[in-house]
């Protein structure tokens, strides 16, 4: 038995790149198909759809869009781990030429500690108003604001007028503060209690990691979402990760679209 690898779906991921990813082998499927479940409830994605990907990690979307995307649609996944891209790029894209994965060596503390630019250097090699729906998940709850601006202010500019951003937050707030001491289950092996404020509308789980986890406040993501011209295209989906018992989504999912 070959046990440095998971094997998923006809693939075979090292292993070391799976938990790069998030979660474990006993997860992944069911956080893949509940990926798949959020963006079909909160902004559906076509057969012939152009999709970008930020944070692709070892394609746990990418794998299931594959039978989602027909050649007519077209992905693009983002990643500042290189293992985990060039995994990618040497076992999705030879079978599917219309996913494509693109590296940038951006510094992180718990991600790509090496890396060389900030997320603010990235500009997209991608042509403007081309894209019909971005995916985010567990990307910006490891960034920060400026970052996550900048991000911001690009998807506006590649998103399509009809376009859809998808991505997952903590959003974070007293009564959620208080839930979270408490009652929060574990996510990915971490308690998440936001006990760290760090700058306007941010929290962070631990002073140690700044970038293990990071939260904000409503009235942040509102300033985050004003600087690059996009507004909420539905409620903010809250999540149980914070010990909320009535909730399917584990973050908070949160729909943005052009003003
Ligand atoms: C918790 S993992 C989630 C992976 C994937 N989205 C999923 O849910 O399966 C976070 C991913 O975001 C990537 N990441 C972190 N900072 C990034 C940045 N500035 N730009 C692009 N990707 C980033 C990490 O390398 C990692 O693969």
């Amino acid at each position: 038995m070959d046990t440095d690898f998971f094997e998923y779906e006809g693939y075979k991921i090292p292993l070391n790149l799976v938990y790069l990813t998030g979660g474990g082998t006993s997860t992944w499927d069911a956080i893949s198909k509940g990926h798949m479940w959020q963006y079909s409830k909160y902004a559906p994605i076509e057969s012939d759809s152009t999709v970008l990907e930020i944070g692709c990690g070892t394609g746990r979307d990418a794998i299931q869009l594959t039978k989602h995307l027909t050649s007519k649609g077209a992905y693009i996944g983002v990643d500042i781990i290189l293992e985990s891209i060039e995994w990618c790029q040497k076992n999705i894209s030879p079978t599917f030429p219309n996913f494509t994965f693109l590296h940038y060596d951006v510094k992180s503390q718990i991600h790509n500690s090496g890396g060389k630019i900030d997320t603010t250097d990235i500009i997209l090699p991608i042509a403007d108003k081309s894209v019909d729906r971005i995916i985010l998940q567990s990307v910006f709850t490891h960034m920060f604001e400026m970052e996550i601006t900048h991000y911001l202010k690009e998807f506006e500019r590649v998103l399509k007028d009809e376009g859809r951003i998808c991505t997952s937050f903590f959003i974070i707030n007293e009564e959620v503060l208080e839930m979270a001491k408490t009652t929060a289950p574990t996510l990915e092996s971490l308690e998440l209690s936001f006990k760290v404020p760090y700058g306007k509308g941010c929290y962070i789980n631990d002073a140690v990691y700044p970038e293990g986890a990071v939260g904000f406040t409503e009235e942040a993501l509102e300033r985050m979402m004003k600087s690059s011209k996009l507004m909420l295209d539905q409620p903010i989906n809250f999540g149980s990760w914070c010990g909320r018992t009535d909730k399917t989504d584990g973050q908070d999912m949160v729909i943005f679209k052009k003003i």
